[in-house]
C-alpha cells in the first residue's frame, strides 16, 4: 500500500499558501487545496503549484446534477490534478458522470466520495436529514454505492476504515482526516487518532492541516507525520 500524507493548505490566498510551501526545500508534500482558496484565486493557483512539482488533491466535494458535474469535472481533469472528490448523496448517476469525465480526459486522478461530512452529527442525520440508519452503516453504504459507480474510494474519519474496507476491500483508497499527534491540540477536530493509529487502522492517506501548517517548524512537524504514519509508530 502506497501511504502518504496530504497537508491541507487552507490559507486564505495565494501569498500564504505560497510563503507556507517556501518552507520545503528538500520534500515535496502532497497538498490539498479547498474551496477557500479556488474560489478567491481561481484555476491559476492549482497550475501555479502543480508546476512547483507538489501533487495536488483538488477537494471541491462536486454536488450537482449529472451533467452538470460531467462537464465541470472535465474543467477539473484539465488542471491536472491528482485527487478529486464529490458528493456520494449526488447519487450513483452524478458519481457515474465524474468517473466518465475524468476517464474520457485521460486523468489518472484518483476519484474520491465524500460519504458524510464529519461536522454532521447522529442527531442530525436523523433528525434533520431523516436517514434513519446508523451512521457506520450509512458510511458503509455510501461507499458501497461509490465504488460500485466506480470511485476509487472515500474521505472518512480514520475510525470508520475499517467499516469501508468491510464493505468495499482492501484496495479501495481511504483518505482520512481528523489526524493529531499525541501531543496537539485537536482545535475543533472531535474524534481525533494520531498519524500512527490512523496507519494501523489501515488509512491510505492522512490528511493534516493545522499541526503541520501551524506548527513552529512546519518541515519538522511534516516529517514526523511522514514517519509516524509510513512506520506505524509514534515518535
Ligand atoms: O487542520 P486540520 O488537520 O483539522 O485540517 C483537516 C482538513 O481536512 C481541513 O481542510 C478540513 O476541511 C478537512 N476535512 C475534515 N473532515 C472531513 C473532511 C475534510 O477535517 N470530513
Amino acid at each position: 500500500m502506497n501511504r502518504d500524507v496530504i497537508v491541507a493548505c487552507d490559507f486564505p490566498n495565494r501569498e500564504t499558501t505560497l510563503a507556507f510551501l517556501e518552507n520545503f526545500k528538500e520534500e515535496r508534500p502532497f497538498v490539498k487545496l479547498g474551496m477557500e482558496i479556488f474560489y478567491g484565486e481561481g484555476p491559476d493557483i492549482v497550475r501555479e503549484i502543480k508546476a512547483r512539482g507538489h501533487r495536488i488533491f483538488l477537494d471541491l466535494k462536486l454536488h450537482d446534477i449529472p451533467n452538470t458535474v460531467y462537464k465541470a469535472m472535465k474543467n477539473l481533469a484539465g488542471l491536472d490534478v491528482d485527487m478529486v472528490n464529490i458528493h456520494a448523496a449526488g447519487g450513483s448517476e452524478m458519481m457515474k458522470a465524474a468517473r466518465r469525465a475524468l476517464d474520457e480526459s485521460g486523468s489518472k486522478a484518483v476519484l474520491l466520495a465524500v460519504t458524510q461530512l464529519t461536522s454532521i452529527t447522529p442527531e442530525a442525520l436523523k433528525e434533520e436529514l431523516w436517514i434513519d440508519h446508523p451512521m457506520a452503516e450509512t458510511v458503509a453504504h455510501y461507499a458501497q454505492n461509490a465504488k460500485e459507480a466506480g470511485c476509487d474510494g472515500v474521505v472518512c474519519s480514520p475510525l470508520e476504515v475499517e467499516v469501508v474496507c468491510e464493505a468495499c476491500g482492501p484496495e479501495f483508497v481511504t483518505v482520512t482526516p481528523g489526524v493529531r499527534f499525541a501531543d496537539s491540540d485537536k482545535g475543533d477536530q472531535k474524534r481525533v487518532t494520531t498519524p500512527a493509529k490512523a496507519h494501523q487502522l489501515g488509512s491510505h492517506y492522512v490528511v493534516i492541516g493545522r499541526p503541520i501548517t501551524q506548527a513552529a517548524d512546519p518541515v519538522a512537524a511534516y516529517r514526523r507525520a511522514v514517519k509516524e504514519f509510513t512506520e506505524g509508530v509514534e515518535e
